[in-house]
């Protein structure tokens, strides 16, 4: 696993397509918590030999600053896997953090990779173990053995949900992945999301929500990342730098919440401290152990969103 990046904060995922010199140049001003060049479906077949020296350079020789930086892989159903690990992590040098592996299926497929990624540690003389692996879900026989990918590797960082080709594998019949549908009287992928939320909790993973693809909708964006939100997960993908911003707000606490997640621990510590009692009145609330662990994920998620107490 990648020690530096495991726990930054993953709110908005930048995908940036490996073969455009354009939007490679322009990743690194984004402001996005973590970007990966692609290689897999923004990508065309044709392109995707060439787009490796393209991800290889990019990586060596642009400022990425400290955001999580990710490429992702062919999976391994093509041809490509394997020579895109060689080449993109034996040559990019020990700023990548990380591999992700679309469209993963059983829990074989993580072990491949990680066996894969210790001989070009080895061999590119990075240490073992450097380099994370995001993981997506994105078929109906991935969704079935998500707990056991979950499991699979101990360089697993992320478990990632890919609406898109998801809403391809079950057969569902819309046009656009990701975004809601009217007709339906509640949420569509509440199971899925609940789903992939359990299996990468119980594993210690950030759990991060696909593409929005009507990128000109901000506002909906918006509305609809709160599904994931509230669930619990870390983040969602932006497909570009406006979509990112949104999603830094979106998932962030804000600084009511914060300045109370503080609040509540201050008071919590008094009483067990102090007074010897493990529930107290917090204004009209009875909080208790359990509140000062739901306090304490707030303050983690605050702090690695750069929020700061509020002076009193
Ligand atoms: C992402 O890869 C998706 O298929 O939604
Ligand atoms: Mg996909």
């Amino acid at each position: 696993m990648s020690e530096r990046s495991r726990n930054l904060p993953r709110r908005s995922c930048l995908s940036t397509p490996g073969s455009s010199d354009r939007f490679l140049a322009k990743a690194p001003t984004a402001t996005a918590d973590m970007t990966f060049l692609d290689l897999e479906d923004s990508v065309a077949p044709n392109e995707k030999v060439a787009a490796r020296a393209k991800v290889v350079k990019a990586i060596r020789e642009q400022d990425w600053g400290e955001r999580v930086l990710c490429v992702r892989v062919n999976a391994w159903d093509t041809p490509w896997t394997y020579g895109d690990v060689i080449e993109v992590v034996g040559n990019a040098g020990a700023r990548l953090d990380e591999v992700m592996l679309p469209k993963v299926q059983s829990a074989s497929e993580v072990v491949a990779m990680d066996l894969l990624l210790t001989q070009v540690e080895r061999n590119a003389g990075l240490p073992v173990g450097h380099i994370g692996i995001e993981a997506q879900i994105e078929t109906a026989r991935g969704l079935i053995n998500v707990d056991e990918i979950c499991a699979a590797s101990s360089r697993l960082e992320t478990i990632i949900f890919g609406p898109a080709d998801f809403a391809a594998s079950i057969e569902m019949p819309v046009l656009t992945g990701g975004v809601a549908i009217p007709e339906y009287p509640g949420d569509h992928f509440n199971y899925v999301f609940s789903r992939i939320l359990m299996a990468g909790r119980a594993n210690g993973l950030q759990v991060i929500d696909g593409p929005f693809l009507k990128i000109r909708e901000l506002d909906s964006l918006r509305e609809f990342a709160q599904r994931t939100r509230v669930l619990g997960y870390d983040g969602k993908w932006a497909l570009t730098p406006d979509q990112a911003l949104v999603l830094n707000e979106v998932y962030s606490p804000t600084q009511e919440q914060f300045d109370k997640a503080w609040d509540i621990l201050d008071a919590y510590r008094v009483a067990t401290d102090e007074n010897n009692t493990g529930a107290v009145m917090f204004g009209d609330e009875m909080i208790d152990e359990a509140s000062r662990k739901m306090a304490t994920k707030f303050l983690t998620r605050g702090e690695r969103a750069g929020l700061k107490r509020s002076e009193r």
